[in-house]
């Protein structure tokens, strides 16, 4: 007897290598920069109404899209903070981002079927791909481009196999944001190519200036499934809750497909999430201000040591450039766990041609940003390398 090969053969992500690494104890003062959520608890009145609809015996099944309320809700956000109309039916309630965006690659690809992916991406995407016998293609999201794709390279790697465009803005691990004119040649490319558009959007309300836009707001709303979730905007990491927009026909079918995959997500948690929309925001901003300060404070503290960084625009990550040509981005980040008492992101988790790169989260304290960044540039691992 043996388990599906293209499961079985899946690697562990290389960032959980660093997290177990980092949480196997050795170092007691270890400064934990490798994480990917946000360190802030989930607003108090948001907890109170999961245990409110709890006790109100709201612990049944839902629909299998979610509660009404929470997708008119939903709604009404999506046209507010994205700016384009999804209708409460074309809106279907998932456990967190990832499971909205393994049910939509469900419904659209087949095995043999390809999906262009970022190239440094969320390590996911290429996980997606395998699972369901579909191949991943990356393009570039290199820094000669401000880490923005690159049309003539995706013309030169699509083929007649190409059937989805996975777009991330604001990205994970980069904090890049796609500019509007960049999303409208996107969708003029996948219109001309007849592919579908994922566009995951996950961070999309943790952004540092005005530049963010969604895909669907920009155009080709009828090929384009928007991806959003809780867990980055409200610190609800844990609660597993996200959403997605798609065009009436494929909601449908992506509803339908809830069903043998999770049949709903857990009813108090979707309270939880219906306040968190509808209660007070002060908190969801008082944490973008935060990662807003971590940002210029680690841009501030590496450009004193001579390095270069990108400054992001969105999410919490700060992607830099090692400009070590003799260790990768895994090597380094081990080596600064075990001897300099730092865990990172490693850069080659993120995709093949990011080995000459780490990946730092904001979202920490600002000591520890500050204390982790001087770990780093004593560690002498890393060399200024010219710009990013
Ligand atoms: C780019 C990106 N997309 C989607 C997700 C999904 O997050 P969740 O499943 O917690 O909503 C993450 C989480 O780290 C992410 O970084």
């Amino acid at each position: 007897m043996r388990a599906a090969p293209a499961v079985a053969g899946m690697k562990h992500n290389g960032i959980r290598t660093i997290m177990d690494l980092a949480m196997s104890g050795t170092r007691p003062d270890l400064i934990r920069l490798e994480i990917g959520e946000p360190g802030f608890p989930t607003p108090a009145h948001v907890v109170r109404a999961a245990d409110e609809a709890a006790a109100a015996g709201r612990t049944k099944y839902t629909a299998n899209a979610g509660i009404p309320e929470l997708r008119a809700a939903l709604s009404d956000k999506i046209k507010r903070v994205n700016g384009f109309d999804a209708r409460p039916e074309d809106i279907v309630v998932t456990a967190g981002g990832v499971q909205a965006l393994f049910a939509t690659l469900t419904a659209l690809v087949e095995p043999g079927d390809d999906i262009l992916i970022p190239d440094p991406a969320w390590p996911n995407y290429i996980a997606f791909g395998k699972i369901l016998g579909a191949s991943t293609t990356a393009y570039s999201l290199a820094p000669e481009t401000g880490f923005l794709p690159d049309l003539a390279e995706l013309e030169r790697l699509v083929t007649p196999r190409t059937k989805v465009l996975m777009l991330n803005s604001p990205s994970n691990p980069v904090g890049s944001v796609f500019p509007a004119g960049t999303l409208a040649e996107l969708i003029a490319f996948a219109e001309r190519n007849d592919l579908w558009i994922v566009s995951d959007e996950c961070y999309d309300q943790v952004v540092f200036d005005d530049t963010f836009a969604s895909t669907a707001a920009v155009g080709g709303a009828e090929r384009t499934i928007s991806v959003f979730t809780f867990s980055k905007t409200y610190a609800m990491t844990g609660w597993r809750i996200g959403y997605l927009a798609a065009p009436p026909s494929l909601a449908e079918i992506i509803t339908r497909l809830q069903e043998p995959m999770v049949s709903c997500i857990s009813t108090p948690g979707q309270y939880a999430a219906l306040a968190a929309l509808t209660g007070p925001q002060d908190e969801q901003r008082a944490m973008v201000e935060t990662y807003r300060a971590n940002r210029d404070l680690a841009v501030g503290e590496f450009a004193a040591h001579g390095f270069d960084v990108y400054r992001p625009q969105g999410a919490f990550y700060l992607w830099m450039r090692t400009g070590n040509r003799d260790l990768d981005g895994m090597e380094i980040a081990k080596r600064l766990i075990t001897e300099h008492g730092v865990a990172v992101g490693p850069g080659p988790a993120f995709g093949e041609r990011s080995g000459e790169y780490i990946r730092l989260s904001l979202a920490a304290s600002a000591d520890d940003l500050r204390e982790g960044i001087r770990r780093i540039c004593a560690s002498g691992l890393l060399h200024p390398a010219g710009r990013f």
